[in-house]
């Protein structure tokens, strides 16, 4: 909490410790600038960011903005309206965009990034690169980018990197490690705390606590649904008020629940068998076919991911560029 009242204060914070301690953590706040047109346009971006099931998702009031498919907000996910160090930050990605994407193995914008989590993250369909609502979301990343240097990666990227288990992770343990730290919010049945008609109207969100999975929950094609991706930020972020300076979960439990969470069901991304087109660059834990190198599909999902990383970076991989 404390650091969210800094965050609205624009105040500049050194939260790092230790290796990460060269940057502070700046984020300047939308809340600071004037009711012109870029101020507006700016918040609007934030509450798109926040509210983005009821602007641009099932609850949408206009049926032709439902874009997002999920009842998720890009805040399930991008922390704190996307300025929390460590927790999938926005803040700071204006400036490594346009990006090389593994996954199509092209050239990408900011807005096609974006895009990509509507498909994914969101189980939804593209936003149109023109449409006011992706300009309000790309100004705000702007905005919230500000000083940040052009191709350098803000300290605070993404998630911190874990070490990858020497063996594979245990579902059966991560449901014990789930009923245990992350039911109490997220729900005994994974599917978060929905609010009432009301409290959704006046927030603006569907849930208190965002789903795990089910049907309102992000697909098999989305980052979260991998391993490695989810139990790093699991174990920067969870249970919800943990920095990555105080994990609460090891490692390994992080890993365990994640596995868990991996054996229930999600929505399905059609075509998926087409994703990274350059196999090299399959992530190890991308967990759906066509599968790199000789292992077992549930080495993908359970790991371990070393002695896979280990063959790609060999370069036994036969590397295929379709386009
Ligand atoms: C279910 C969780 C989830 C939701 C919801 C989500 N994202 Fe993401 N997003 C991720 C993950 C995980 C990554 C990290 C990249 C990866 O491995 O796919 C990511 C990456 C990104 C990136 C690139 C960040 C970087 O550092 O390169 C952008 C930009 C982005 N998301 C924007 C959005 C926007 C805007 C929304 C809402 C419209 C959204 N995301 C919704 C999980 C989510
Ligand atoms: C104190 C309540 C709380 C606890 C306990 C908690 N979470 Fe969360 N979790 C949240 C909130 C709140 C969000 C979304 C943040 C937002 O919407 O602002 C979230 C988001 C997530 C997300 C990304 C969004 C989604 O729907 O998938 C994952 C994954 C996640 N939590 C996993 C876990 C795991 C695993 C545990 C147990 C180790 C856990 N959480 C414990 C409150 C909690």
């Amino acid at each position: 909490m404390r650091k969210r009242l800094l965050f609205a204060s624009a105040i500049a914070i050194g939260l790092s410790t230790g290796a990460r301690a060269e940057t502070s953590w700046t984020v300047p706040d939308p809340d600071t600038l004037p009711g012109d047109t870029f101020g507006r346009t700016v918040r609007q971006g934030r509450d798109l960011i926040v509210r983005t099931s009821s602007l641009i998702g099932p609850d949408a009031t206009d049926p032709a903005k439902r874009y997002a498919g999920s009842g998720l907000d890009c805040q399930s996910c991008h922390l704190n309206a996307g300025t929390q160090q460590s927790g999938l930050p926005l803040a700071g990605v204006w400036g490594v965009f346009p990006a090389y994407i593994a996954r199509e193995n092209t050239v990408r914008t900011l807005a096609d990034r974006i895009n990509g989590c509507m498909k994914r993250s969101l189980n939804g369909r593209s936003l149109p690169v023109d449409s006011p609502e992706m300009t309000a979301m790309l100004t705000y990343i702007r905005f919230i980018s500000a000083g940040e240097q052009v191709g350098k990666s803000l300290d605070g990227r993404g998630t911190p990197p874990v070490p990858l288990p020497a063996k594979p992770a245990d579902p059966v343990h991560g449901q014990q490690v789930f009923a245990a730290t992350c039911a109490v919010c997220h729900g005994a049945d994974g599917q978060g705390q929905r609010l009432d008609a009301a409290e959704t109207k006046q927030s603006g969100r569907r849930y208190r606590f965002p789903p795990l999975w089910g049907p309102d929950s992000f697909n098999d094609g989305a980052g979260m649904a991998r391993a490695i991706t989810a139990a790093r930020f699991v174990h920067a972020n969870m249970p919800f008020g943990t920095t990555f300076e105080t994990p609460v979960l090891a490692v390994g439990d992080a890993f365990d629940v994640v596995a868990y969470i991996g054996t229930q069901p999600r929505p399905h991304m059609d075509n998926l068998e087409a994703d990274f087109p350059d196999r090299a660059r399959k992530p190890v834990d991308a967990a759906y076919p066509p599968y790199v190198g000789p292992f077992p599909p549930d080495q993908h999902r359970l790991g371990p991911w070393s002695p896979i990383q280990a063959w790609i970076d060999s370069g036994k991989v036969a590397v295929k560029t379709v386009n």
